[in-house]
Formats: structure tokens, C-alpha cells, sequence
């Protein structure tokens, strides 16, 4: 595992040090960047004598040490060499560099440049911390899939005592080589994740839907591909991009899903259904515009074909993670269609309020095969579908140990 550690200006920048050495241990070869202010507390060399690297210090110095055209461009290939980027001490400056894309100097460069899961681990004065652009500038970062590595709370070398000290390098190195065997932990397996909602037209002109935007299912797929599985999103009608190296295969009704998920089935070991399937469809929906000419109109509506039901009766041995969208009793009914529709696992998701329909973020229960219940505190919807994934796994050994 390769990891770029960036190094930024604060007082914990000692703490690196032993960070560096935890990661090292752990298996991972470390490349380190310092900032230019890093370096004001931390000299290079000492990054160098641990790691056996050396460190690079600006924008036009090169770790191979010669300053050339290539040196110039070193922040590209650091990025694509490097698997996972981690930063400690994050500084309250670089937070907001990375939030908000400035690139001044090689490690805010470099950040732009990666495209590998980020862990950063903050440290900085309390009231810092909780400024509120610091906040939103965490938030975003979140927002964007990256793991925070939240500082504890302790006496901090401006004097005060509060929430802002870095969190211990064990710790971090822990996060850090977790996220690195997260990488390939899906690697050999086919992920078929069903996203959006469903249109079932009433007319050539008019449909039945729901609030569906495709994000959890998005995110689901984005966290699939980015853990190593071969990723096929059947996804009804959205407006939000499609993750990258995914097949997309756009759909518009329940049956269109239905179809494409079932042509398709052979190839998943692993069925994630997030989809909002419409419940019902017109019967038979007029070949032209129904006009406005009574003062009343009566639809007909029969049951769309339940997708996940179906899978339940025909899943072998693949992992089945439907879910449930709920106003009420969440826990019960995510056991309850857990049972009904014979799933591994039913992502519980209350809905009518500020999340599930939408939001970038949620909160949801995990219902187990093993009748386990596990709660999943409000994060990113790309952080859940993390959460989903790890979860996931873990059940599938303890099923297998069962057997
Ligand atoms: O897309 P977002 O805006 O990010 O919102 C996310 C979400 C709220 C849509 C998502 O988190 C969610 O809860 N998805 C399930 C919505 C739903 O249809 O729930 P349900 O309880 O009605 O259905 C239970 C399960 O059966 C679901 O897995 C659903 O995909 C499946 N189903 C339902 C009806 C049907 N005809 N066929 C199905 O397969």
C-alpha cells in the first residue's frame, strides 16, 4: 500500500513523525510532503531517516532530487503512485485549501491531482475547530467521500482546553491502513445496484414518480467501484452523474428495472436494491393525451412486479441488501420485509423529514439475517454506502461460519 502523507504547519507536525513509522509497520511505504510550513516545525530530514524517502518540500523540488522539467510535474505522478492520501496534521488553512480547490503549493497540488480515498486528520486551536467555515469546510470534504479522523478533546499547546488535539497516531495510522485493505476488499465480486425512482406513465405526456434523486444508489455504486468490484447501476430516471468506470443502464419503469436487473443477475454476487420502485402502474396507460374534458378522473392502478421479492425467491447464494423506506416503526419493518422478502440484509430508511429522499446525507438501521440490528448514525450518503459495504461483508463470513 502506498501512501502520500502530507504534512501540514502546526505543532502536532511531530506527531507525524511517529505516524509515519505506525503506517510503516503496518506495511504501507510512505512517500511524505511537507508543507512549507511543516517544515518551520519538523525538519525534512527526519521524515527522510524514517521512511528511507526523501521527503519532498515544494513545487519544484523533486524526491528523485533533480530539478527539471519533470520535477515540475512530480505532484502528477506522486498522485497516480500513491493509493491513498492521508494529511496530518491538517491545519484549519489546509481544510479550507482543499475545500475549495486552491492549489499553491505541492501537497494542495497534489490533492487536486489524486483521485484515491483521502483521510485527513485535523488539529488546530478549539474555537478554530469550530468556527463555522472550518465546519463547512469539514463538511464538504465529508461531502466528497473523505474520512475525517476527528482531533480529541485535551489541553492544547496554545493553552486552552477543548476539542482540536490531533488524534493519536495510532489512531490514525489505524484509520488509514483500514481504508487501504478497504480498497480491494470487493475485488472479484460483481456489485448490481438498482438507483432513482421509477416513471409509470399515465399518458404520452404525464407519469407517476416519487422523490427519488438516485444519490444513496449513486453513492452505493461510486463506493462499490472504488473498493475493487465490477460495478452495473440500473438506475431509473435522474439527474446527477454516474460515477466513473460503472455500466450505467438507464431504465425508466418498474418492468424496464425488473428486466434489466434479472437479464443481468447471473453476473452479481452482490444486489443492492436502493431503487424508490413505484408500487403501482396504470393499467393501460392511452396511446394519446387524456384530455381535460371531465371535472373528475379515475386512474386504474394495478402493482407493479416487486423486483426485490422476486430476487429473494431466486438468490442463491449472492448477497441480497434490499431496502425500506419508512415513515414509522423502522425497526420493525426493515425486519419485517427483511423476513418477507427474503433478504441478507434491509437498509432501514426513515423518511418525510430532512433525510433519505435527497439529502446529501442520511441515517439509517441495518436489519441482519442474523437478527442483528445496526444503527448507522447520520453521515454522507457515500460514507453510509461505506458503512452498507463493511456491514455486508461482516455478515456474509458470520453466515458462512454458520454453516
Ligand atoms: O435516491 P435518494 O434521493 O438518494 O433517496 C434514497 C432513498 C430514500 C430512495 C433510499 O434510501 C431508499 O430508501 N430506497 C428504497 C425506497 C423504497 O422503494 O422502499 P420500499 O420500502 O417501498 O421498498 C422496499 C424494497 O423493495 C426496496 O429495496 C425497493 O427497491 C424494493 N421494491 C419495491 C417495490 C417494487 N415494486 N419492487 C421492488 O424491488
Amino acid at each position: 500500500m502506498n501512501v502520500l502523507l502530507g504534512v501540514g504547519g502546526g505543532i502536532a507536525a511531530y506527531k507525524a513523525a511517529e505516524l509515519a513509522r505506525a503506517l510503516m509497520e503496518g506495511g504501507a511505504r510512505v512517500q511524505v510532503v511537507m508543507t512549507a510550513a511543516a517544515q518551520e516545525f519538523v525538519r525534512p530530514l527526519t521524515f527522510a531517516a524514517l521512511t528511507g524517502r526523501k521527503v519532498i518540500t515544494d513545487l519544484f523540488s523533486s524526491a528523485s532530487g533533480d530539478a527539471t522539467l519533470s520535477s515540475a510535474v512530480e505532484h502528477i505522478a506522486v498522485a497516480q503512485e500513491n493509493g491513498l492520501f492521508a494529511v496530518a496534521p491538517a491545519t484549519a488553512d489546509l481544510l479550507a485549501k482543499f475545500a475549495n480547490g486552491l492549489a499553491d503549493d505541492f501537497l494542495t497540488t497534489a490533492y487536486l491531482a489524486f483521485t484515491g480515498p483521502v483521510i485527513l486528520a485535523p488539529a488546530m486551536n478549539t474555537n478554530m475547530w469550530l468556527h463555522p467555515a472550518t465546519r463547512e469546510n469539514v463538511k464538504r470534504l465529508r461531502d466528497r467521500g473523505h474520512r475525517i479522523v476527528e482531533p480529541e478533546e485535551g489541553y492544547l499547546a496554545c493553552g486552552m482546553t477543548g476539542a482540536g488535539r490531533l488524534a493519536s497516531p495510532d489512531a490514525i495510522a489505524r484509520a488509514v491502513l483500514a481504508e487501504g485493505n478497504r480498497r480491494s476488499d470487493l475485488e472479484g465480486e460483481t456489485v448490481l445496484v438498482t438507483a432513482g425512482p421509477t416513471q409509470e406513465p399515465i399518458d404520452p405526456v404525464r407519469y407517476l414518480t416519487n422523490r427519488s434523486s438516485g444519490k444513496m444508489g449513486y453513492a452505493i455504486a461510486e463506493a462499490a467501484r472504488a473498493r475493487g468490484a465490477r460495478v452495473i447501476l440500473v438506475s431509473g430516471p435522474v439527474h446527477i452523474q454516474a460515477p466513473r468506470d460503472v455500466t450505467l443502464v438507464p431504465v425508466r419503469t418498474a418492468n424496464e428495472m425488473r428486466a434489466a436487473v434479472l437479464d443481468r443477475l447471473d453476473k452479481a454476487t452482490i444486489i443492492v436494491k436502493s431503487a424508490a420502485v413505484a408500487d403501482f402502474h396504470v393499467s393501460r396507460p392511452p396511446e394519446q393525451k387524456i384530455k381535460k374534458t371531465a371535472a373528475r378522473l379515475t386512474l386504474e392502478l394495478d402493482p407493479t412486479p416487486d423486483i426485490l421479492s422476486e430476487l429473494g425467491r431466486r438468490k442463491g447464494d449472492r448477497l441480497l441488501i434490499g431496502f425500506a423506506a419508512e415513515t414509522e416503526n423502522l425497526n420493525r419493518e426493515a425486519h419485517r420485509k427483511l423476513e418477507t422478502k427474503n433478504c441478507d440484509m434491509i437498509v432501514g430508511n426513515l423518511v418525510g423529514g430532512a433525510l433519505g429522499f435527497d439529502s446529501d446525507e442520511n441515517e439509517v438501521v441495518l436489519a441482519l439475517r442474523t437478527g442483528e440490528t445496526v444503527p448507522v448514525e447520520r453521515a454522507s450518503k457515500r460514507a453510509i454506502a461505506d458503512r452498507i459495504f463493511d456491514e455486508a461483508l461482516r455478515l456474509r463470513q458470520a453466515l458462512h461460519a454458520r454453516q
